[in-house]
């Protein structure tokens, strides 16, 4: 930094702002709050299994478990959630057209907790994988690809349906080419022009969304295909940004970078070249790479969840979607 002039020591002495915790907390750079965190839920049908054994302390709620847990953590002062469905096998089909069915899970309960709560902000994940037979995001046409252009149309269609039941903000995970225009476009012609596009518009194909998977049901589906026809290669940072600035200029309100806590530099990116939100998401396999690592005594669990966050924030995000988040909004409250 070329403003950067020191005489060096001792008139620079760097502990004397770290002495007390007084001057600690008053240069402190990054601040966490509950306004940032959106907590994560899965959610079933009552007679699909609630336990995700890939994923402790995290389970699928039905209908009445997920109004009672709301109450609690609009208690805490939790905001915003985002919903996951896990869809029994019978009704999924290789073009996932459960998605767009008025009476799915998603809108059920979408139904539900609009009802029920006025100062709530629902999210929902816009992508097939959930609703395929084949676990991908996207629909495999007649030449065995993931036809780009069909799965546009489909989760339009899935947006429009989510807005018509009370979501509040869109948000397709899928990775597909001009999706973020033709949801919008579709919204608009819907009379949906307060609907956000939340887009995950960085997200890298990674091997740390494997909990998830099996936490939606998509998981058995997908088998060993991959979704690298897709989603970014983690070996690059240009794509990446080049993504979510496309996203922008397709209309998206928020942009996202995920996984979190191994992309901060991407965030970071991102954070410099644009003026709009954007959101992290610190991915199930991060969550569990915490939990192992406390319950092996190898870190603090509550210190080192904070860290996670705090770091992920001072990157520049200025959301974070994390299964941490009911908890650590109990630690702040
Ligand atoms: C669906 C989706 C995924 C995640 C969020 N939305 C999985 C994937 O792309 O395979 C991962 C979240 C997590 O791991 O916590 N497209």
């Amino acid at each position: 930094m070329t403003y950067f002039k020191s005489k060096g020591f001792p008139y620079h002495r760097g502990r004397r702002l770290r002495n007390n915790s007084y001057t600690r907390e008053m240069i402190s750079e990054t601040s966490l709050s509950v306004n940032d965190l959106i907590m994560p839920y899965f959610i079933r049908d009552h007679n699909e299994d609630f336990e995700i054994l890939g994923m402790d302390g995290v389970k699928r709620y039905d209908e009445k478990e997920l109004v009672e847990e709301i109450a609690r953590i609009l208690d805490l002062g939790i905001k915003s959630i985002s919903i996951f469905p896990k869809i029994p096998d019978s009704k999924k089909s290789p073009d996932g057209s459960e998605s767009i069915n008025e009476n799915n899970i998603v809108c059920k309960t979408l139904r539900k907790l609009k009802k029920r709560f006025d100062n709530l902000q629902v999210i929902c994940d816009v992508a097939l994988d959930a609703y395929t037979t084949s676990g991908h995001d996207g629909i495999i046409d007649k030449n065995g690809v993931i036809n780009n252009d069909m799965t546009i149309e489909r989760l339009s269609e899935m947006s429009v349906n989510f807005a018509k039941n009370g979501c509040d903000i869109v948000a397709p995970s899928d990775m597909m080419d001009g999706r973020v225009k033709s949801i919008r476009e579709s919204l608009e012609k819907n009379r949906f022009s307060n609907t956000c596009i939340l887009s995950y518009s960085s997200k890298f194909c990674s091997n740390l969304y494997l909990p998830f998977r099996e936490a939606l049901g998509s998981k058995d589906n997908l088998g060993n295909s991959s979704k690298s026809s897709y989603q970014i290669d983690f070996r690059n940072r240009n794509e990446a940004i080049k993504e979510s600035l496309e996203d922008i200029h397709e209309g998206a309100d928020i942009v996202m970078v995920k996984p979190a806590g191994y992309y901060l530099d991407i965030i970071r990116d991102i954070r410099n070249s644009c003026l709009i939100p954007i959101a992290a998401y610190q991915v199930s396999g991060e969550y569990m790479m915490i939990k192992k690592a406390s319950e092996n005594n190898i870190v603090d669990y509550k210190e080192f969840v904070l860290e996670s966050l705090y770091c992920i924030k001072r990157a520049g995000a200025d959301i974070i979607f994390s299964y941490f988040s009911k908890e650590v909004a109990e630690w702040l409250s």
